[in-house]
């Protein structure tokens, strides 16, 4: 028998609102359920995986509260709250996964689930490689990995000759997930001439500005925020714009485009819990200037996620992307598991430098966390 918890919704959300996060509150948004799975009861088909390691994601926001239904339907009520991880097969009722195996999927907040179609919620087997941490299958081989592989490979259709050496980058969001990533792919990859990085505080600046000579970060947070980044880039001087915050950065952010320059808009995270950032104010640039617009998902590329995650396995092994402080590691482990909401909502407080994790089971294998 195996004791599961699992996170499901209690109450639906508007988008635009805030989630409640206080448990005692009848009108909470999560509720946290306990209860005995016996591997007996498996069907045909079926896996039981123990969650060990869950993905924190801005894009939740949708999964849960839904804005546009092209992209996600939200959460129902009473269903489990939607998060990737990592988890181990603890019984198996299907020939494709085998107890002991290790897979990353949607497993929700839970400690332990039953996925009844592996294959609707993405699950697929990972087979770390000797040295590797398990969490790095959530960051430097992630999907906010891949987010950033694939927007410097498919949709800046760059490659690796001289003639996409020496661009100038901005990337807003840096010190994320997506972020440090793109801003290794920009110097130690394609050799840009320059990389303006966009954080909040001195420490993510400071963290930015290690990763190498070209990296010139912004902190937006500084109330001198506008001059400091037309001073740090020059007016009409980005090649590309890799924007991972929208709002009032895009807004700044496109004064340094060059004419016929690119913007990438991977995420608006400044608009997920206020919606009236979702607004582009200067958006008669994208004409003045002939400007290039790309939208991308991920999930999009997924055919192609194999020979992404070759690219990436040797990018970390030649330490063009630094793994061992790809991540922030939190702690929710036993008890510590009514913090799972909390936790992934400091994604908003910026709590968080490279992928912010939850640890559900297996902190002392953990050692990389925060700041080591
Ligand atoms: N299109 C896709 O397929 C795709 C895939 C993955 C992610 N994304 C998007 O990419 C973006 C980054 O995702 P991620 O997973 O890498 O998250 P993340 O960057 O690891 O975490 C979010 C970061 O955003 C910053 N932030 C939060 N609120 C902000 C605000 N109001 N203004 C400016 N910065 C703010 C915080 O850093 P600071 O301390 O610097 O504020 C925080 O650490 C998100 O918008 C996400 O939705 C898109």
């Amino acid at each position: 028998m195996v004791r599961a918890k699992q996170w499901v919704l209690k109450n639906t959300p508007d988008f635009g609102a805030p989630f409640n996060f206080d448990n005692d509150d009848p009108n909470a948004t999560f509720e946290l359920k306990s209860f005995d799975i016996s591997p007996d009861d498996l069907k045909k088909g079926e896996i039981l995986v123990e969650t060990y390691l869950l993905s924190n994601d801005p894009a939740q926001k949708f999964w849960i509260a839904t804005v546009d239904r092209n992209y996600s339907k939200g959460t129902q009520l009473g269903e489990n709250i939607p998060a990737r991880g990592i988890g181990k097969i603890l019984a198996s009722k299907n020939d494709n996964y085998s107890v002991g195996d290790y897979v990353t999927g949607r497993l929700c907040w839970t400690t332990a689930i039953i996925i009844g179609d592996p294959i609707a919620a993405d699950v697929r087997k990972i087979c770390p490689e000797e040295g590797d941490e398990l969490w790095w299958y959530l960051s430097v081989y992630g999907s906010t990995a891949l987010t950033a592989y694939f927007i410097f490979y498919k949709y800046l259709g760059l490659s690796e000759t001289e003639k996409h050496y020496g661009k100038q980058f901005l990337i807003s969001g840096a010190a994320g997930a997506v972020g440090t990533i793109c801003v290794q792919l920009a110097v130690n990859v394609f050799k840009a001439s320059k990389v303006i990085a966009i954080a909040g505080g001195s420490e993510k600046i400071n963290y930015l500005e290690s990763l190498g000579k070209v990296v010139v970060g912004v902190d937006y947070k500084d109330e001198r925020f506008e001059q400091n980044l037309i001073k740090a880039a020059a007016e009409n001087s980005v090649d590309y714009f890799v924007d991972n915050v929208g709002g009032s950065i895009l807004d700044i952010g496109v004064k340094t485009l060059k004419i016929q320059g690119t913007i990438i808009a991977c995420g608006s995270i400044s608009g997920y819990n206020h919606p009236e950032e979702l607004v582009f104010k200067n958006y008669v640039s994208v004409i003045t200037k002939r400007l290039t617009l790309k939208g991308l998902l991920v999930t999009d590329c997924r055919e192609n996620f194999p020979e992404a995650m070759k690219k990436l396995k040797k990018l970390v092994k030649d330490k063009s992307i630094d793994a061992k402080h790809s991540a922030t590691l939190v702690d929710a482990e036993d008890d510590k598991f009514i913090y799972v909401p909390t936790i992934w909502s400091g994604l908003f407080q910026g709590i968080n430098r490279g992928k912010l994790i939850t640890v559900v089971k297996g902190m002392d294998q953990s050692r990389f966390a925060k700041g080591e």
